[in-house]
């Protein structure tokens, strides 16, 4: 199982809100799935997506599920606190990104691409001054496009002033939590992110699948399956 609570209790509070952090939340087994993530990349084993390498600021490495089972459990839970059917989710993107020393400190705010309706961040590990920032003040205009969408900051912002805005609400979090907010719709950014290794799931319940990363899922856990069973 993917998780120890029933996520459906958060609903209301998720409407209310838009963004939630949940803690302890995840199964042991979630848990030990996201630390051997975290050991592979520590030890370099994993081949990292080959269109982010390039850009140096982070390393984005492509999740996994276990199994069909806990992916089943993941969707229904989810489901439950998102107010969609289970078996109407698409996994849009799944990645897990790890953030180099020269990753900005206090980078623009962001939408995420139209497909994240909902985009749930799992930490790995966490640095000691790394936050994630949500900003409800800003526009809730869906961002419609296919790629993420940054706010306008007037030239020659200091940055680090600008997060010092009492509106912008910041959270730590640690592995077992879960975050999770409209990511295509609510302005959002990691500050101080260095060090950090987060897994982020973006679902959406409108068959939006920009990156193949559903279709691909479906199609490795049925070659999974098919070699346990021969
Ligand atoms: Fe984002």
């Amino acid at each position: 199982m993917a998780f120890v609570k029933d996520l459906a209790e958060s609903k209301s509070l998720l409407q209310q809100q838009n963004f939630l952090h949940l803690e302890d939340v995840l199964s042991d087994e979630f848990i030990e799935v996201l630390e051997q993530y975290g050991r592979e990349i520590a030890d370099d084993r994993l081949d990292e997506i080959d269109e982010w390498r390039i850009s140096g600021k982070k390393r984005q490495f492509l999740f996994d599920f276990p199994s069909q089972d806990f992916l089943d459990a993941f969707c229904e839970n989810i489901g439950g606190i998102t107010g969609h059917s289970g078996s109407d989710i698409t996994i849009g993107e799944r990645h897990i990104k790890v953030y180099h020393e020269d990753a900005e400190d206090f980078p623009a705010p962001h939408m995420d691409r139209q497909a994240a309706e909902f985009t749930i961040g799992f930490p790995i590990h966490i640095a000691d001054d790394s936050r994630v920032c949500f900003f409800p003040h800003l526009s809730r205009k869906e961002n419609t496009g296919e790629k993420a969408s940054f706010a306008k900051v007037p030239e020659g912002t200091n940055m680090e002033q600008y997060y010092e805005d009492d509106r912008i609400v910041k959270m730590k979090g640690k592995i077992g939590d879960m975050f999770i907010f409209h990511g295509s719709t609510i302005y959002h950014e990691r500050i101080k992110p260095t060090g950090s290794a987060i897994l982020y799931i973006k679902i959406n319940a409108a068959n939006r699948d920009p990156l193949g990363e559903h279709a691909s899922l479906l199609k490795s856990l049925e070659s999974k399956q098919a070699a346990s069973a021969a």
